[in-house]
């Protein structure tokens, strides 16, 4: 039979007005070194006196927590909860702070529904969904979004570059197919550069995609849910000193953003109302960032990918866009938790 011990200590849940929130950070990829950028933003605007806020480091080495001795404490992972100076934490949300695996592919996600907990993102297969860059543009597609016209490529399946450039036309982006920052991503003018750019995505991933060039301006934007309401945030217009906006270009200075874009408000109005229903076919919750490059010949835009945990580096886009709405970044926060909170 199995014996089930119950826990020795007092669980102090219900001792505090105060609802406790685990902000996850750090995760499994590169982007981790992103993850604790965004975390330092967060951490110094997140209201504590509303909030008891745990910081919990999901690292490959394990998931912890900090304690004011610096002592490292693992977290239970029977039910996420914490057990340290004789008492038990549990959380009544999670605030995901993790870019890439696990905290932006759906692994926590899943994880987080079993043991019961709500969170602050997209749900897990929204979260894995978005991740494959390919299955996002295909179910956009099917709503009636535009996007590029593409290639969707896998390892252990070989395509040549001719059967490649005998169904796409010059120039060409190649990307990882759930990559992020833009690492491993070329794009091709030659076709004698296509093999080059092909095998350097197959370095960072078993997918592949190559899609059309875009002309036209790029424009990001943040929408979020609160209240049950759905908010679109001002856009940014990126203008890349590089050929495009790529890792260098992301986070060493090498581009140009102003937020709010300085644009028509017709061409404003399209991009936001894409941006809006790319965040209600894909059933979003909490933030998310979703590019667009909106082309003037069709006068449409066309969207690249959704980012569902994007950054919140102080410099990042998404602060850039709460300030220009006028609000504190620590009562933006708050409202994300506050939806997590209302699905308890
Ligand atoms: N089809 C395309 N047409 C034009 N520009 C593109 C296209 N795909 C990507 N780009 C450029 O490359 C950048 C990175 O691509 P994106 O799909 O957003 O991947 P990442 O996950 O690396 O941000 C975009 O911000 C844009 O500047
Ligand atoms: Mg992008």
């Amino acid at each position: 039979m199995l014996r089930v011990e119950s826990d020795p200590v007092e669980t102090i849940t219900t001792m505090s007005q105060k609802p406790n929130i685990a902000f996850v950070t750090g995760g499994y990829s590169g982007e981790a070194e992103i993850s604790y950028k965004s975390a330092a933003t967060i951490e110094k605007n997140l209201d504590t006196e509303k909030y008891n806020v745990y910081k919990i480091d999901i690292t490959p080495q394990g998931w912890f927590y900090t304690d004011k001795h610096k002592e490292k404490i693992a977290v239970k992972r029977d039910d996420f909860s914490l057990v340290f100076d004789g008492n038990k934490i549990k959380f009544d949300a999670v605030l995901i702070g993790i870019h890439g695996t696990p905290g932006e592919d759906g692994k926590l996600q899943g994880y987080f529904d079993m043991v019961g907990l709500p969170y602050t993102s997209c749900d897990a297969a929204t979260s894995a969904l978005t991740m494959n860059k390919r299955y996002t543009v295909a179910v956009a597609a099917f709503s009636g979004i535009n996007v590029a016209t593409s290639m969707h490529l896998f390892k252990d399946n070989p395509v040549s570059p001719e059967d490649v450039l005998a169904k796409l036309s010059l120039p060409v982006f190649v990307k990882p197919n759930s990559g992020g920052s833009s690492i491993g991503m070329s794009k091709v003018t030659k076709p004698g550069q296509l093999g080059e750019a092909l095998e350097k995505a197959f370095k960072e991933d078993s997918q592949v995609l190559v899609e059309e060039f875009i002309e036209g301006r790029e424009f990001t934007i943040g929408v979020f849910r609160s209240k049950g309401e759905i908010t679109v945030l001002p856009m940014t217009e990126v203008r890349s000193k590089k050929e495009f906006f790529d890792f260098e270009a992301k986070y060493h200075g090498m581009s140009e953003e102003t937020t709010p874009a300085l644009v028509d408000e017709a061409i404003a109005e399209k991009v936001r109302a894409a941006a809006r229903k790319v965040y209600e076919v894909f059933n979003c919750r909490g933030v998310v960032r979703i590019d667009f490059i909106y082309n003037e010949a069709k006068g449409q835009p066309f969207m690249l990918e959704i980012n569902t945990v994007p950054g919140q580096s102080e410099a990042s886009i998404i602060p850039q866009q709460v300030k220009a709405m006028g609000w504190k970044l620590g009562d933006f926060y708050s409202a994300l938790v506050e939806d997590a909170l209302g699905r308890r």
